[in-house]
């Protein structure tokens, strides 16, 4: 009787800490209960101190005790007889579903016990994500962090940011902040497609915003995609999208590049045969290599999709940042069959954790792509949308865009120089320097295989060619090329961690 006095005690004063005055006092005490009887402290049938003593126990109102233990008799836990107390019931509902056992099922015409066993449940899993998410530290965990895409946070207008949020707070539109417009805040909409008319020539198209151009890939897949179907990547590309493309049960099929980009004569090839429904491309800054794709050979990579009657996903996700020329117009914004779905992100241009991407289709797919939108998600991010938007009808965005393109340029160059003087010395390493976006393409003249993991040793991260390939690992073994992100390193950074890569492969 003691333990169960002690247990209870501790079991209702536990229930209170969580429960702080949301529940009414009877039920905290039948949870308690509930607790006890589930860890063994009371047994099946064993009988219960009377309601005056237990009220005295828990210094509480007898009729709350009485309640308690009503409830308890209702949820099947104690049972009662007549002039005889409260006892805890003889098959307990825990035990009940633990001890059942197997049904009988009928299997064509034959009676057989189904092979579930009812006291193990287990889940079993239709599908597989086709990513691993790792636990080990991020890239920004390290000293000198080269990940190719990240901006320069530190350079982020929170004060001008903030202004903006306040507004939102200050005069917030109620209407919007219940559901509906799946397919993101108006206002965004209205800023994203009148800046992507003016600076990208992309016109007569819908908009959607999505959790970032990650959700975007994965709802195009879902919608256009299935088991068996081809999808063409470059030989060296972009994992995450890889993964979405997997996620159905397509396939990839991997085209060809040369220095100029994806080959077009071979995309040709692929198509005649491989069941190919879309193709995937980075024309701008060809991701991981970085090369913009040349005109001619965009104009024959949409004819080609015209023919086949494939869709191409064009991955704009670094636009802004072209230093020596304005960038050339994405393939979108001359698309007179509507056959391009154009992707891009603000996490360039803000940060990954804005979580603000967007899709441009025509009107059939958005609407499409929308209502499966809503399938997972009825409503999106308004705070942060409607901030966003207020801060590009202010001009902040295009101001923060103008920065950072001087900004980023000043440091591709300075990570050329850096890097020449190495060739100076005698190195083997190549590159060629990219018309824009936020890293360099190297090659460190011989083998990198090892590189990633001694560096990690070394508070440096940077990402190889063996993470944007495809091919098996024995032809991952003469792979030599690294990409070195620019857009975040200071010029001291850039110069100890260069230094760090350059002396773990050469000393
Ligand atoms: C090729 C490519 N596409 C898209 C993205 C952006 O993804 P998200 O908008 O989901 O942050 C990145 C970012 O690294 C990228 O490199």
């Amino acid at each position: 009787m003691k333990a169960l006095s002690l247990n209870l005690e501790k079991q209702y004063l536990a229930q209170q800490m969580i429960t702080v005055k949301k529940q009414a006092k009877y039920l905290q005490i039948a949870a308690a209960f509930r607790e006890t009887i589930k860890q063994g402290f009371l047994m099946p049938d064993e009988p219960l101190p009377s309601s005056r003593t237990l009220a005295k126990q828990l210094n509480v109102n007898r009729h709350t005790v009485m309640a308690a233990l009503a409830e308890l008799v209702a949820q099947g836990w104690l049972e009662t007889k007549l002039r005889s107390g409260y006892r805890v019931a003889a098959a307990l509902p825990i035990q009940t579903s633990k001890s059942l056992s197997p049904i009988i099922i009928k299997k064509g015409n034959k009676s057989v016990i189904n092979e579930i066993n009812p006291a193990t449940f287990q889940w079993r899993f239709r599908r597989q994500a086709t990513v691993a998410v790792s636990l080990a530290k991020k890239a920004s965990d390290y000293r000198y962090n080269f990940s190719g895409g990240y901006p320069d946070m530190n350079s982020f207008p929170f004060d001008e940011f903030k202004s903006c949020f306040n507004d939102f707070c200050q005069r917030p539109k109620i209407p919007s902040l219940s559901y509906g417009d799946s397919a993101g805040e108006p206002e965004l909409i209205s800023e994203i497609s009148k800046y992507l008319r003016r600076v990208r020539s992309i016109k007569n198209k819908e908009l959607l915003v999505c959790n970032g151009s990650q959700e975007g890939l994965y709802l195009i897949s879902q919608l256009l995609l299935g088991v068996g179907d081809g999808v063409a990547v470059e030989e060296r590309g972009y994992p995450p999208a890889w993964a979405a493309f997997k996620s159905t049960g397509a396939n990839l099929v991997t085209i060809k590049q040369d220095k100029y980009g994806i080959i077009p004569e071979h995309l040709a090839v692929q198509l005649s045969h491989c069941n190919i429904k879309l193709i995937y491309l980075t024309p701008l800054h060809q991701y991981p290599t970085t090369v913009t794709l040349v005109v001619s050979r965009r104009m024959k990579i949409y004819q080609l999709a015209a023919q086949y009657g494939v869709g191409i996903i064009e991955d704009d996700y670094d636009h802004e940042f072209h230093y020596n020329s304005q960038p050339i117009a994405p393939m979108a914004a001359d698309d007179p069959l509507g056959l391009v779905i154009y992707v891009s992100t603000f996490s360039k241009l803000m940060f990954g954790g804005a979580r603000i991407g967007y899709v441009v289709a025509n009107t059939e797919l958005i609407a499409k792509l929308t209502a499966y939108k809503a399938l997972i998600n009825h409503k999106t991010n308004v705070m942060m949308q409607q901030t966003v938007a207020k801060w590009m009808q202010q001009g902040g965005f295009e101001r923060h865009l103008r920065r950072m393109t001087r900004l980023y340029h000043k440091r591709r160059d300075f990570m050329i120089n850096v890097l020449k003087g190495y060739q100076q010395q005698g190195l083997p390493i190549s590159f060629t320097c990219p018309a824009g976006g936020m890293a360099l393409w190297v090659n460190m003249g011989k083998s990198i295989v090892g590189l990633k993991e001694t560096l990690l040793s070394k508070n440096v991260y940077l990402q190889t060619e063996v993470e944007f390939s495809l091919a098996t690992d024995s032809e991952k073994e003469d792979y030599r090329f690294v990409r070195l992100g620019f857009a975040a390193m200071s010029e001291t950074e850039c110069v100890q961690g260069i230094k760090i890569i350059v002396e773990s492969l050469y000393r």
